[in-house]
């Protein structure tokens, strides 16, 4: 008997999604390095719910409620601070390198750069330098994703702790009243300023100009810098907000897709918890953490996908590189820790 098209569909998404983290877990162990995001810092303190939630009850997100907490910044891909570059914000619900109920990744930027399994590998096929160009063949392919560009990197940023980030994929949430919902998180400065270091006509001119200004004179790790010395001084604050929609059976795919917002008019984004880091973790720690979307308490958690166009098979692939991360680690015990080289290496991937 044939099997049905839908069970073919879920063995074609589970080989795909197999082969592209077979593929990043011999790169992550081969370099020793992170498949991106490498560059970054990081730091510990306490997440703590709000006390009186405008958001469902929810059994983990009980008012009040303190977790000790990881948050690592980081660029992707290119060690120089002063670089046009994506920034990220990723935390971890417990002092730990690995183990916790909940790590949540966020990046600049409300919207992607792919949004399905397909995307993710036509985008692992561009060389680093052209990740970003805009009259590449995968932005004319998927233009959706060239405003996941426009409204996800930044330039020469204030500080870490002053840019808005983003989960851009939903997932699930089921509150105390057992309705099934999707949930996107993103994280604000607690100050609640504007968003900023967004791109000038100058770093889109064609080709895009990713590079560092020829008058730019500050130090390729200013902005870690900038964060650690707030971090050591005063402390970094931020709000965790959370944006939520009731699940239909007719929902359009769209819903599902990180290329995409919601309406924020019909999905308002209210405070989820503060967060405040009070402890800069040096680089070897720094360097042990890895975060999972894997870690969800049952309440939260993956929603499934069927094929590899399905939106949600993004958030499979990033669940099961976990095995990517844990081989990064495992290369640090056969070939040693990378040191930490302050920057240095910007001219590696200058094409
Ligand atoms: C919209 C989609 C995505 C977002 C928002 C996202 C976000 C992030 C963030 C914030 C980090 C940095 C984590 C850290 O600081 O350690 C990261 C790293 C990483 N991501 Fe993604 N990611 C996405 C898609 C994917 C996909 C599809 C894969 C599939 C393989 C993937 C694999 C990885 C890996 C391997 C790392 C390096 C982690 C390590 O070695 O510890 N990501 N991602």
């Amino acid at each position: 008997m044939l099997p049905s098209k839908a069970s073919f569909h879920r063995a074609l998404l589970h080989v795909v999604n197999e082969a592209m983290v077979h593929a990043v877990t011999a790169h992550s162990f081969l370099t020793r390095n992170r498949m991106s995001h490498l560059f970054g810092t990081c730091g510990r303190g306490t997440f703590r719910v709000v006390d009186r939630p405008a958001f469902p009850r929810h059994e983990f997100f009980e008012p009040g409620r303190v977790f000790p907490c990881r948050l690592r910044h980081a660029a992707a891909t290119f060690d120089d601070d002063a670089w046009l570059l994506v920034r990220s914000a990723s935390i971890k619900l417990a002092d730990t390198d690995y183990d916790a109920p909940l790590d949540i990744e966020m990046n600049t930027g409300q919207t992607a750069l792919f949004s399905n399994t397909v995307q993710f590998v036509d985008f692992g096929r561009l060389s680093t330098g052209e990740r970003i160009q805009r009259d590449g063949w995968y932005y004319r392919k998927y233009p959706l994703a060239w405003e996941g560009v426009k409204t996800g990197v930044r330039r020469t940023p204030r500080s870490y702790s002053l840019l808005h980030y983003y989960t851009q994929t939903c997932s699930r949430f089921v509150g105390l009243d057992g309705v099934e919902r999707y949930m996107k998180l993103r994280l604000l400065p607690e100050s609640r300023e504007p968003d900023h270091g967004f791109p000038t006509a100058w770093d889109f001119a064609r080709p895009i100009n990713q590079h560092r200004l020829p008058d730019e004179t500050r130090s390729p790790t200013f902005l870690r810098d900038e964060w650690e010395a707030r971090v050591a001084r005063e402390g970094a604050r931020y709000w965790l907000q959370i944006q939520l929609r009731e699940a239909r059976p007719d929902d359009d795919d769209a819903v599902f897709d990180a290329c995409r917002e919601w309406d924020a008019r019909l999905c308002p984004w209210v405070d989820l918890a503060h967060v405040c880091i009070d402890e800069v973790i040096p680089y070897a720690e720094a360097n042990r953490i890895r975060f999972s979307l894997g870690h969800q308490p049952p309440s939260l958690g993956l929603l499934p996908a069927k094929s590899i166009w399905d939106h949600n098979s993004l958030n499979q692939m990033r669940a099961l590189a976990a095995r990517a991360k844990a081989a990064r680690l495992r290369s640090y015990e056969i070939f040693g820790e990378p040191a930490e080289d302050g920057g240095r290496s910007a001219t590696r991937f200058v094409r």
